[in-house]
């Protein structure tokens, strides 16, 4: 059984971030989304994993290397374009072989792992098992019909959805799905759909088995399901407390500090974690934040937020809250007249004031 990790894509949905970083790396709980995924294969026990990287390449590469960290054998698959989650899997075939194996979104997290899924599907040995979670709003996904346990229709964000079952972003398959992407044409949005690939292994009397999610899964290639995910890695966290505390600070609850960090006459309410060498002066960090290393918070009110390396938050009037911070980011009270907002801002920033 081997792994495939999807981790090329447009990250159209996060952008700025994405114009200057993969979405894959951008850290839940100070740690790339990409590393849950790795070590999620890793636990089910798949040894060889293969990544498919697009345009970030280099910076993946660099980031998660040959795998060893996790003791697995990584081999890089490059896209010349995002064509679809099925062209992710059409370009692997190499590398899968005639071997079963699970594919991963590199953008999701489940907070149970895979392992019971994997046994389950080789126990069973179906041509797919899909993974699938009930959604309040099954249009806005790709969403699974079933009857007598079998999984017979896929339809990819149904208008008029005839069940609530949303596909997670993960998937097992038999070698046989590689004739189903190479069957498949483009979609309306010019992608090779990976519902359409189960759906024509389904059309050709293969069985699709369905497994419901137990625990929470998140994709966070949108603001909103990171922070909530952020929210939900944090809540799993033990408190540690190793970085430099004042006599005049506070940490309350599920809290990390990691070395190197300082802790001047601030409080920080868990849980929440803050990187190495972070600076927090005069600060309140609230619950739900993650604080990369290197930032500065200086007098200044942070909470359900992830700020990413070097960046610099200094005496802001009002309280930030449920953002996404980039790197190197200033963003800086001065006392200057005249008062005004004054801003150098990225294509498809977003700045909310909210009063
Ligand atoms: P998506 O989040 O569905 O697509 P995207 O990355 O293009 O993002 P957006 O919709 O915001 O523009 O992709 C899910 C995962 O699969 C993600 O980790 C990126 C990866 N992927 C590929 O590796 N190749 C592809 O062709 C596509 C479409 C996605």
């Amino acid at each position: 059984m081997k792994g495939l990790v999807l981790s090329g894509g447009k990250g159209s949905r996060l952008r700025p971030l994405t114009y200057t970083r993969a979405k894959q790396l951008v850290p839940i709980a100070n740690k790339p989304v990409l590393f849950y995924g790795i070590e999620a294969l890793a636990a089910a026990g798949i040894r060889e994993i293969g990544i498919v990287v697009g345009d970030t390449h280099e910076e993946i590469r660099k980031a998660v290397g040959n795998g060893e960290r996790w003791n697995v054998e990584v081999t890089y698959i490059e896209q010349d374009a995002p064509r679809g989650l099925a062209h992710a899997v059409l370009i692997s075939e190499e590398f899968i072989g005639h071997e079963p194996f699970v594919m991963y979104l590199g953008d999701n997290l489940l907070n149970k792992g895979i392992a019971p899924f994997v046994q389950e599907f080789v126990n069973t040995s179906p041509a797919a098992q899909i993974l699938l979670t009930r959604v309040p709003d099954p249009q806005m996904f790709g969403v699974a019909e079933l009857e007598a346990g079998k999984v017979v229709r896929l339809v990819e964000k149904p208008k008029e959805p005839q069940s609530d079952l949303a596909l997670v972003g993960v998937y097992m398959f038999s070698p046989e799905v590689f004739e189903s992407v190479k069957q498949i044409r483009p979609s309306f949005r010019n992608e090779l759909e990976i519902t359409d690939a189960i759906q024509n292994l389904i059309d050709r009397g293969f069985v699709v088995r369905p497994h419901l999610v137990e625990g929470w899964w998140k994709d966070t290639g949108k603001l909103d399901d990171m922070l909530e995910a952020n929210r939900l890695i944090l809540d799993t966290l033990d408190r540690r407390l190793e970085g430099t505390i004042d006599s005049h600070s506070r940490v309350e609850g599920k809290v990390v500090i990691e070395a190197g960090a300082q802790l001047t006459d601030s409080v920080v309410r868990g849980p929440a974690i803050i990187g190495a060498n972070a600076k927090i002066e005069h600060a309140y960090i609230g619950p739900f934040t993650s604080i990369m290393n290197n930032v500065e918070i200086r007098g200044s009110e942070i909470e359900h937020s992830i700020v990413l390396e070097g960046s610099i938050l200094s005496d802001l009037a009002n309280r930030v809250i449920d953002s996404l911070i980039g790197r190197n980011v200033r963003i800086i009270r001065q006392p200057i007249k005249p008062s005004a907002y004054r801003f150098m801002l990225g294509d498809n920033s977003e700045v909310g004031i909210r009063w």
